[in-house]
């Protein structure tokens, strides 16, 4: 049944901030996912012992790719696969599947909240027994496979039905297909009150969850709805769909627009939330009213005390350089680790690992802990509502709170897309030259103090890693650019605007930082070099 095939590189087989993602198109290429997975077997060598957990965020293609990884898993002498029903997993819930089972790894199928279908975007993880993605060492000796690669091995049998739950055998290697949600729901449950926020409910408190038709559907009717017992049709958009019904599964103010006119409506819930294409971003609202997730990560930790799980101390908290101040300033209060690292969740794995930190976040919708190893979008959720079950706080109430005792970040993140890549290069390149001749300098109001790449030295395997650009002026304000690395085709310029104010705390975010926007394209002279006037994203 085993076969060997003869195959040739593909050349862009580097995996970005988040595993490979590419164009379905690109990935449906002949040999493609074949070449890509057979080099990660390669990498990790023996693997006659080794278990690893397949499945993925069930957009289009994925059931396709699972055959395949199947057939070529059991060609190379994989011991066992845990699948996920019908091939759908969350990133979340498959590091606690990784974790909670001790598996050798992972290979999660996710371009996260990139739009799916055939015209749309494929992703494929690798994930190690930490649960979480392995580290560029790693990757990058994957990308030297890939670029060598002459035959992989597969196993020449019919697909399997996956829509069963159980165990068999299929071309000498073991097979078991898991019903995640169960794994998932249980580490919920020792880590929040879970019957605190049932009487929330009880109490006729309201909420709106949006799983965006991908991947959290199943996980939210259960914990949401059947646990918790928010009202039926509470949570929205649960049946995960190959293209996601045609949604951008992006929770953020411009693509989960049903939700967050809704929470803007007069019908307003008293929560509402929502979670990307594979379930490890989130997006908090209250009624009319918007918690950036730099705020959120401050005010999760903030209020850790209130948590079981967490109550009796966190070790620390981290953030991306891209990420808010906000943060800085609440682990400064309570005195605990504070740590910058660069963007991509495989950064903050080291840092729990060695017990530097509880809670890390990013700008990007992402806020997660150390019960796993990746980003999760439910936890998040829950942590809100057991917050404001403990409190008896509204969103809004819980969040200016903060700002009156912290002052408040202003944050906004401009997107340039679809620029060519060779002019986003040379842009960055030319910048990073000209930054020290910024220093002292004077832009209206604004003075520079420091400015330099961001350069980063994991304080465990002591790698360095240069990510983006940062601007810092004398009054805490910062100005940070960065090259998208998740991108599937050309470049995504990324520009994030910080202004802080200790005071002030209820003015429009985008005119507070608007002065730093103007000096932000000037600086990076990005108008003239993109031709673009304007960002094509604000969030
Ligand atoms: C983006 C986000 C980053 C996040 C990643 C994966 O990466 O900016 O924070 O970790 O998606 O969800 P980027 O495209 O900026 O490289
Ligand atoms: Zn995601």
């Amino acid at each position: 049944m085993i076969i060997t095939v003869p195959t040739t590189p593909y050349t862009d087989q580097k995996m970005g901030t988040a595993g490979l993602r590419r164009k379905s198109k690109v990935v449906m290429q002949k040999n493609y996912v074949e070449n890509f997975v057979q080099s990660i077997f390669n990498v990790i060598g023996d693997l006659s012992n080794k278990t690893f957990l397949v499945g993925g965020d069930g957009r289009f293609y994925n059931n396709i790719a699972i055959q395949k990884i199947i057939k070529i898993a059991a060609a190379n002498g994989v011991k066992k696969l845990l699948i996920g029903q019908k091939g759908l997993i969350s990133t979340p819930a498959g590091s606690v599947v990784i974790r909670k089972n001790k598996l050798n790894g992972g290979l999660i199928l996710s371009a996260s909240h990139n739009p799916g279908g055939e015209n749309g975007d494929f992703g494929l993880k690798y994930s190690n027994e930490t649960g979480g993605q392995v580290p560029s060492s790693v990757s990058d000796a994957i990308y030297q496979q890939t670029t060598k690669i002459s035959e992989y091995k597969i196993c020449d049998d019919s697909d399997i039905d996956l829509s069963k739950l159980g165990s068999f055998e299929y071309c000498g290697m073991q097979i078991e297909v898991i019903d995640s949600v169960k794994d998932y729901v249980e580490m919920m449950q020792n880590i929040f009150d879970f019957n605190a926020i049932k009487k929330m409910f009880a109490n006729g408190f309201t909420m709106r969850f949006d799983a965006m038709n991908a991947v959290t559907g199943p996980y939210a009717i259960e914990i949401f709805e059947n646990i918790l017992g928010a009202p039926k049709g509470s949570v929205v958009n649960f049946i995960p769909k190959e293209d996601f019904g045609g949604l951008h599964p992006d929770p953020n103010l411009v693509y989960a627009k049903e939700l967050v006119d809704f929470m803007f409506s007069d019908k307003a819930a008293d929560f509402g939330a929502a979670n990307d294409g594979d379930g490890d971003r989130n997006m908090i609202l209250g009624k009319s009213f918007f918690v950036t997730p730099n705020d959120s990560l401050a005010i999760i930790t903030d209020n850790y005390k209130l948590i079981p799980h967490y109550k009796n101390g966190i070790y620390g908290v981290a953030k991306s350089a891209a990420t808010s101040t906000a943060v800085a300033r609440v682990a400064k209060e309570h005195n605990i680790g504070y740590y910058e690292v660069p963007t991509g969740w495989k950064y903050f794995v080291n840092l729990m690992d060695s017990n530097r930190i509880t809670f890390c976040g990013e700008e990007s919708f992402g806020t997660g802990s150390s019960h796993i190893r990746e980003k999760d979008g439910i936890w998040a959720v829950l942590f809100w509502l057991n917050i404001l079950a403990a409190t008896g706080k509204t969103v809004e109430e819980t969040t200016v709170e903060h700002w009156k005792k912290y002052g408040r970040s202003y944050y906004i993140r401009f997107d340039f897309e679809g620029v060519d890549t060779a002019t986003a290069d040379t842009l960055m390149a030319d910048l990073e030259t000209k930054l020290p001749n910024l220093i002292n300098q004077t832009f209206g109001d604004f003075t520079v103090k420091e400015a330099a790449p961001f350069v980063y030295k994991d304080p465990v395997d002591e790698s360095i890693t240069k990510n983006g650009l940062i601007i810092y002026f004398t009054d805490g304000s910062r100005i940070v650019y960065r090259l998208s690395g998740t991108g599937s085709s050309g470049a995504t310029i990324r520009v994030y605007l910080e202004r802080f104010s200790a005071e002030d705390i209820s003015q429009n975010p985008l005119d507070m930082v608007s002065p730093l926007a103007e000096i932000a394209l000037e600086v990076a002279e990005i108008p003239s070099r993109t031709g673009k006037v304007k960002a094509d994203v604000i969030t």
